[in-house]
């Protein structure tokens, strides 16, 4: 009965690992959920408010399927403000999230066996999203020894006659880690002079560290903004994962297809959280650097205690809510009589003897790491690396 289509893919190995971590909450057992990829703060007040008046004054009915003009708006604002680019109604498109807007392009621009090139340690949804569409995901493999970025060099070794577009990440899920100007601006010159899409997910814009100044690839490189999707959302930067609120921003062609496929789908993204996203974009942002200051504090301390443990070894990011220490050393070792031989196994061990959930890195293409996502309290933080560093320490 099940089609080839949806045996071809994985359901999604974070959702899994966070819905295991909560059930077991909820069993009542004392579990640190280091495997979460949403902020743990709560949607700001002046947000909730705005989409209590939308029920309370009925607009709870269809609207058109790209997004209000008002929603638009907004988020022509918001780049010009932020992105310092100019963006017409035409070449935008609101979705159910920032994953059903990468969902929609991938439909819209793939044909069987075209190539997109996506950069490991990637985000868990490229690979499936492009294997749905029927293409072919073309993995470049970093390290931590190259700060997990690929470089122009790389990106010309990958490409084939094949090619069709890029996935570009920053600041990056899994890793944190952010590309300054000069590389996104090296990174676009090759796209254009292959006339490769880029498709860039700046959904963590907003959560970047230590002075570090985003830049969106289409400010780096402005000749390369009709050959690139910038897609990004309310769910990170305003608390807002649970409203389904995303964004594509770019050629009009492009975004007219997105917005044909999305009128014999989903039709319109939720018209209340329409309107909780006008006012995330357009009120006050005060509430984004509180949450994004209580990221780096936790950034900091933890990245500090990781490379204090034997084994671990853990760069220090610039952005998101991530790291991504490497745990290779690990690898091999004994711990309780159990013998640790990958990522996976480490991952198990952790949720088995000491309750916390973490990720492994072969889930994001990246075997001998693993994610710890710092989106919970500082206090859970202090609690989860304890109990790693004693999980450790039991080694026999
Ligand atoms: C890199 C990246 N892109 C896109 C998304 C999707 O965000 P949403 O669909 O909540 O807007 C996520 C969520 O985890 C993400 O980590």
């Amino acid at each position: 009965m099940i089609s080839k289509r949806a045996q071809s893919i994985k359901p999604s190995p974070t959702l899994a690992i966070d819905t295991k971590a909560k059930t077991l909450k909820q069993k009542g057992v004392d579990i640190i959920n280091f495997g979460i990829g949403e902020p743990d703060f709560d949607t700001p007040k002046n947000i909730k408010d705005a989409a209590i008046s939308a029920i309370n004054n009925g607009f709870t009915k269809y609207c058109p399927v790209p997004g209000t003009l008002e929603i638009k708006n907004a988020i022509i604002n918001k780049l010009q403000r932020d992105n310092n680019t100019t963006y017409l109604p035409e070449e935008i498109i609101v979705s159910s999230g920032a994953k059903h807007s990468l969902y929609n392009i991938f439909q819209a621009i793939i044909d069987p066996k075209d190539e997109v090139i996506i950069p490991a340690p990637y985000w868990v949804s490229y690979i499936d999203m492009v294997i749905l569409a029927e293409g072919k995901p073309i993995v470049i493999n970093t390290t931590d020894k190259n700060n997990f970025k690929i470089t122009s060099e790389l990106i010309k070794r990958a490409i084939t006659s094949k090619t069709k577009a890029i996935i570009i990440n920053s600041p990056s899920n899994p890793t944190g880690v952010t590309y300054c100007q000069n590389e996104l601006k090296e990174i676009a010159q090759i796209c254009l002079e292959n006339k490769i899409l880029i498709i860039s997910d700046e959904i963590y814009e907003k959560l970047v560290y230590d002075n570090f100044k985003f830049t969106s690839i289409v400010q780096a490189c402005p000749q390369a903004k009709d050959t690139t999707i910038l897609i990004n959302g309310v769910s990170k930067a305003y608390a807002m994962t649970g409203w389904r609120i995303g964004y594509a921003a770019g050629n009009k062609e492009i975004i007219s297809s997105m917005t044909k496929l999305q009128s014999q789908s989903t039709s319109n993204a939720s018209s209340i959280s329409i309107k909780a996203a006008v006012e995330a974009l357009n009120g006050t942002q005060e509430y984004v650097e509180t949450m994004r200051k209580e990221f780096e504090k936790r950034r900091n301390y933890i990245v500090e205690r990781l490379n204090s443990i034997e084994g671990i070894n853990c760069i220090k990011p610039e952005g998101a809510f991530y790291v991504f220490p490497n745990i290779s050393s690990i690898l091999g070792k004994s711990f309780n009589g159990k013998v640790i031989n990958s990522d996976i196994e480490f991952a198990d061990y952790l949720l088995d003897q000491v309750k916390i959930a973490v990720v492994p890195g072969a889930a994001f293409g990246a075997k001998g790491y693993i994610r710890i996502s710092y989106a919970t309290s500082i206090e859970n933080v202090q609690k989860g690396i304890d109990r790693l560093e004693n999980a450790l320490e039991s080694k026999i």
